[in-house]
Parts: structure tokens; sequence; C-alpha cells
């Protein structure tokens, strides 16, 4: 019996002997400054890969390399996705490494900016463990790291983490490269405290803008709802995401602000710049989709007395109570979100341009534009167009709406659009079909949008949006030089000439700023106002005179009094819709690729179901409408 407890007693010293020296050994471990990593802890092994994503407006200058050095900085787990227009900026990847990515696969509007949905679906591309989604002007200090880690060793279910941050413009302080910290500018290092304390001491939270957002468990989905096409950071997008993923309650929601030290030296972009429309068209978007639109309280992750606890505003009074006492001590900031107000009336949208100012926008450096005119019934074969045009990187392209529901829906999906006040109102939905009345009207606003552009002075390449594109045709259409107007030819029959009486299709062709292609486009304007039928007859008769008088061999014709040129293009490459039965085949893209074309023509169908379905059974879509992005 006595030996027995002795023994235990000797173990149990033993035991505790080795406990502490266990524990003190792993203090120095937790203790001991890495070489690279001042402010660090040393990483374990179970330390979640983290990768942080921000895109760059195209318009963005002040581009603050710093935020990329902090957030490098934070753990050698750490990988930044910079969604940018152009991936070959060699200076950012010299300066930053290999854990720096450029991905140039998002979609961005006319003016750069880019849209969240497209880079929220990209981000499922990357494998990690938490995904961070954050403004490029936003530093992050190594508490972040801190709080990532507890919510993925702590929470036992999928959540999503926000956090806001202050706002200090002019950041007292620079990165020190080589050694990993900050200085102040006499050169002094700052210390991590140092730098906490300056920013809990802030008052000004920065607005939602500025708000950070992680997530674990990146292949499963943040909420429930579909996301508009939002621009990024233009407003109401980080709103309406932490409404629709607490109402879905799929992923845990709380606000870490208080534990996250962030600053924001972003020159915080104006809201009433000439830009304010995005945040309008974003606001819009806000309230058209989505469901929550009741106030909330986010649960909080605070931190006491180094620990770290989750309250919610359920929990009991005692609970709250007990940690006041400790969060007074340092003031706790926490995230403002005002819900997305549903109720508002949804006033017209407008962009801040015109027809003559959109050109000089989107003209490539030929001065060319494609030009695409729309009514509401084809909103989607135009969005699937416009999908296409954006995969293809044509960036060029200029749609004229024929109707303001097209305007608004084309300003939400931010599209470089005008709005025809000339154009016939009262489109019918179903039946404007290739010889319907209405085909005529819509027919005859594209001839005289194009004549306006001409005379403008910028080159046009019209094409209707049921024309699906394989390559972008604009070198060989421009390899025609002046004086020369290339229209796709209606011909179907192979054993003829593609230059037959009124086998010019006027929903595809390429005509110059030039004084024959002005002159004679005038023509066919006018030809077109007296006609009683659709503009695709004027412009043959016009051009290539009545019964074909003014033809040239068998694949152009001269028109006489200006001497323009029209050369029809081969049908092996620019295809129309009966041309060898291309649309029966079974692989449409397979038979189109073989043959090298350019464009093929959803046209000679009747109906717009008809032909919406046809290009759908064939793969040639590009825009699912039910996630609102392109596919
Ligand atoms: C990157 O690519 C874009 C378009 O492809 C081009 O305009 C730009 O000049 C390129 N920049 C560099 C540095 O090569
Ligand atoms: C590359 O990125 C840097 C930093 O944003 C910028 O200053 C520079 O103009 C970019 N260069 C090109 C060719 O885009
Ligand atoms: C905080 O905001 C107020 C008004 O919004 C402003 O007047 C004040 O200068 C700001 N303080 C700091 C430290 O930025
Ligand atoms: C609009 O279309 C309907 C049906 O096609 C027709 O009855 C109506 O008169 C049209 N209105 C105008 C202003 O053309
Ligand atoms: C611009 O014009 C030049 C000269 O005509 C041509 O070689 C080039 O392919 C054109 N570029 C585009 C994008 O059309
Ligand atoms: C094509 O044209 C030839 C010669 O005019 C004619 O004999 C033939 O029937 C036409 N084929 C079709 C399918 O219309
Ligand atoms: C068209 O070409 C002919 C012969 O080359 C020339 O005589 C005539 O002046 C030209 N017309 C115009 C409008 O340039």
């Amino acid at each position: 019996m006595k030996l027995k407890g002795l023994g235990a007693g000797l173990i149990s010293v033993w035991l505790s002997g080795f406990l502490l020296i266990a524990l003190s050994f792993y203090g120095t471990l937790l203790l001991s400054p890495s070489l690279h990593n001042p402010y660090f802890p040393r990483e374990s092994s179970t330390a979640p890969r983290i990768i942080i994503f921000t895109a760059l407006h195209i318009s963005s200058s002040s581009f603050d390399s710093q935020a990329i050095h902090s957030w490098l900085a934070l753990s050698s787990q750490v990988k930044v996705v910079l969604f940018t227009q152009h991936n070959n900026n060699s200076s950012l990847t010299d300066t930053f490494g290999s854990r720096l990515l450029l991905d140039s696969t998002v979609d961005f509007t006319f003016l750069g900016t880019p849209f969240l949905h497209s880079m929220l679906a990209r981000t499922e591309a990357y494998a990690s463990d938490i995904a961070v989604l954050i403004d490029p002007h936003t530093l992050l200090l190594p508490d972040f790291i801190s709080a990532l880690n507890h919510a993925h060793h702590e929470l036992d279910r999928d959540w999503l983490l926000v956090s806001s941050s202050v706002n200090i413009p002019r950041f007292p302080f620079h990165w020190d490269q080589t050694g990993h910290f900050w200085r102040q500018y006499n050169g002094k290092r700052v210390r991590f405290g140092e730098l906490q304390k300056m920013i809990s001491l802030q008052s000004n939270s920065s607005e939602e803008a500025n708000m950070i957002m992680a997530w674990n468990n990146v292949d499963s989905p943040l909420h429930c709802g579909v996301l508009p096409p939002f621009l990024y950071q233009r407003g109401t997008h980080n709103q309406w995401i932490v409404n629709e993923a607490l109402s879905c309650k799929r992923r845990f929601v709380f606000d870490a602000t208080s534990t996250i030290s962030s600053v924001s030296t972003g020159n915080a972009e104006k809201k009433f710049d000439s830009r304010n429309w995005e945040y309008i068209g974003n606001s819009h978007l806000g309230k058209l989709y989505g469901s929550l639109s009741k106030s909330y309280a986010l649960p909080k992750l605070l931190k006491c007395n180094k620990r770290y606890i989750l309250v919610t505003a359920s929990d009991g009074f005692r609970t709250r109570e007990k940690i006041s006492a400790c969060i007074s001590r340092s003031k706790s900031r926490s995230l403002k979100l005002e819900p997305v107000k549903k109720d508002q009336a949804v006033s017209p949208l407008k962009l801040p341009y015109d027809l003559e100012s959109l050109l000089p926008l989107v003209a490539d450096k030929n001065r060319t534009v494609v030009l695409s005119v729309a009514g509401f019934s084809y909103k989607d074969m135009l969005m699937s167009w416009v999908c296409r045009a954006r995969r293809l990187a044509v960036p060029n392209f200029l749609v004229c709406a024929l109707d303001d529901e097209t305007y608004q829906f084309a300003i939400l999906q931010g599209l470089p659009v005008f709005f025809d006040p000339y154009a016939p109102k009262n489109i019918s939905f179903n039946d404007c079909h290739f010889g319907s009345k209405c085909f005529q009207r819509v027919t005859k606003v594209k001839s005289r949008t194009v004549l306006k552009i001409l005379k403008m002075g910028y080159n046009v390449l019209l094409s209707d949006v049921d024309v699906y594109w394989f390559r972008n045709p604009l070198p060989l259409l421009h390899s025609f030089g002046p004086s020369v107007l290339v229209a796709q030819s209606d011909e179907y029959n192979t054993t003829v000439p593609i230059n037959r009486p009124r086998r010019l299709n006027s929903g595809f062709y390429f005509a110059r700023s030039d004084e024959p292609t002005i002159a004679a486009m005038e023509k066919v304007v006018k030809h077109a106002a007296t006609s009683g039928l659709s503009e695709q007859p004027s412009f043959y008769d016009t051009l290539c005179g009545e019964g074909g008088v003014h033809r040239l061999g068998d694949d152009r014709c001269v028109e006489p009094q200006t001497n323009l040129t029209v050369h029809f293009l081969d049908r092996d490459l620019f295809p129309n819709g009966a041309y060898r039965d291309i649309w029966l085949k079974e692989d449409v893209r397979g038979e189109c690729e073989k043959k090298h074309c350019y464009v093929l023509h959803n046209n000679w169908i009747s109906g717009r179901l008809k032909k919406l379905e046809r290009q759908m059974m064939k793969g040639l879509w590009d825009y699912d409408a039910s996630m609102r992005m392109c596919v």
C-alpha cells in the first residue's frame, strides 16, 4: 500500500515536472520571434491555407502595394489572387513573387470595373481552406490570422466572418520589405502593439465598402440567393451578401471587427463623381433581388484577456455583463451595416454617357466599334452575345437599346449602352421576327444608327445579337481596305453566286467611316425611309442596283455614284443560317471550327423562341440567365 502510494507520488512529481518543461518549451516556441516574421508566432503544420482575393479597377491609379505586402507577410500560408484585366504586369509579379497570382479571367465593365459575381465564382477555382475578399487598399495586421485560426479550429460549422476597417487615409508608416515590419518615417520600427492601439483608438470605422469577408469551406456557396451583377466596391453588395447569408442559415455569420486590426488607406473614392451611377446601379440591384430586409445584430467575436469569446444577441445578460467589463477597457468597434431597403421606389437609371461620349470610351485604336441593336424580348440573347464578346476579348462593343427596359437592363449589366429615342415604341415581344411589320421598323433603326456613328468618325461592325462569334473577325474585315463595305451573304444555294439580288444580309456588315461609305449609307437610309419593306432590300437595291445591275463578278457590287464596293463574305467563313444546313448538324460548333468560321448567323428561322432554342440546344450559348452571369 505504502510503496504503491509513494510510487504514485513520484510519478506525479515526475509527470508535473515533465509537463512544466514541455509547457515552457511550448512557450518559448510561441514567444520566439520568427526571423522572417517578427510579429508572428511560428506556424504550426495545421495552419489553414488562406487565399486573399481582390481586384484592381482600371481607374485605381493609386494602387497601394503596402496592402499586399502586409497580407503576404501575415503567414507563408497566405496567397493573394489579384483580378486584373491584363495578367501580364511583370512589375507586380517581380515585386511580390510567386505568392501573388494575377487572374484576368473575370468579367469587367467597359469602364474597367470588375463584376463581383464573376469574382466570387472564380474563387472556387483556387484550393484553400479559407477565402478572403478584401479591398486592395486595406492593410492587415497579424491579429487577422489569429482570428481566422480561431474560427478555423473552433467553429464546428461553416462560417462567414465579416470585419470593418478603420479609415486612415494617410497611414503614417511604411513597410520594410526586408525586415517584414512597419517603420515610422524617421526609420524607427513600429511595434505591433502600438499599431493595434492606434487602430483601436480610431473612432471612425470606415463604411461598409471597406468590409473584409472571410469564409471557410470555399466550395460551398456563401448564401442561397443568386448574386446579381453587382459592380465590385460600388456599394450595397456587402450588405446584400450578409443579408442573404443570414437568411440562408447555411453559414454562421459573425462580426470580428473588434478582434481584427485593419486599416483602409484608400483615398476613399468619392461617391459623387462621374461614376455615381455605378453606386446607384448596385443599389437598384440590391432592391430588385434578394430576400431579407430586416434589421439584425450579428454575433460578435470579442477578445477578452487573450481569449476569444463569441457573443450572440440572444446570449443572456450575465454573459454580457461578465465580458462587458473586459470590453469597455478597449473600446470595442463593430460593423455598421444598413440592411438593404427594399420597399423604396426604384427610379429609372441613366448612364452619364450618350452615344457621342461612349464612342471614344469603347472604340479600339482603329476607331472601330461593334454595334448591336436590341429590344427587350432579345435581352438574354443580347447577354449571350455580350458574354461571347467578353470571352473573345473584344472590348469595343456597344449596345443600342430600342426601348427603355432594355436600356435599364443593359445599365444594370454594366454594358456600354445608349438609347435610341427614335426607335419605334411598342415592339412586340414574340413577333418581331423577319418579315413582320415590327421587324421592318426595327431594322431601319439600325442603318440610321450606323450612319450616325460613321459620321462621327468611327467605323462600325454591325452584328445582330443572333450572330454567334467563333473568333474576332475585325482584323480580317479591316483587311478589305477603304471604300469597301463588307457584308454577309444571305444566299443558301451553293451553286449560285453569293451576290444575287437581295442576298445582302444587313445583320452583319462592316462599314468604314470614309466618304464613299457615308455617301452610300445615306442613300440606303433614304431608300429605307420611303420603302414599305425592311431595310435589307434597301441595302441591296441601293448598293447593287435593282436586280443586281451593279454586280461585279460573283461576290461584289460597285455602287456607281459613290464608287463604294460591296464585298460579300465567303460563306464558309461567315455562314448564314441556311447555308449547308449547318444548324441541322449534330455538332454545329465542331462543323464551324472545321470550316474555320468566324461567325454563324442564327437566321433563316422564324420565331423568337425557336431561335433561342436552336442556339441553346446547339451549345452556342454563353449566358446563364438563372445565375445572371456569363458561363
Ligand atoms: C498587356 O496586355 C495588354 C492587352 O493584351 C496590352 O495592351 C498591354 O500593353 C500589355 N502590357 C504589357 C506590359 O505587356
Ligand atoms: C503594373 O502595376 C503597377 C502597380 O499597380 C502599375 O503602377 C503599372 O502601371 C502597371 N504596369 C502595367 C504595364 O500595367
Ligand atoms: C471622423 O468623422 C468625422 C465626421 O464623419 C470627421 O469630422 C472627423 O474628422 C473624423 N475623424 C477622423 C480621426 O478621421
Ligand atoms: C401596340 O401594339 C398593340 C398590339 O400589337 C396595338 O394594338 C397598339 O395599337 C400598339 N400601340 C401603338 C402606340 O402602336
Ligand atoms: C486595325 O487596323 C490595322 C490596319 O488596318 C489592322 O492590321 C488591324 O488588324 C486592326 N485591328 C483590329 C483589332 O481590327
Ligand atoms: C440552286 O440553284 C440551281 C441553279 O439555279 C437550281 O437548279 C437549284 O434547284 C437550286 N437549289 C436549291 C436548293 O434551291
Ligand atoms: C468613281 O470612279 C470613277 C472611275 O474610276 C471616277 O471617274 C469617278 O470620279 C469616281 N467617283 C467618285 C464619286 O469618286
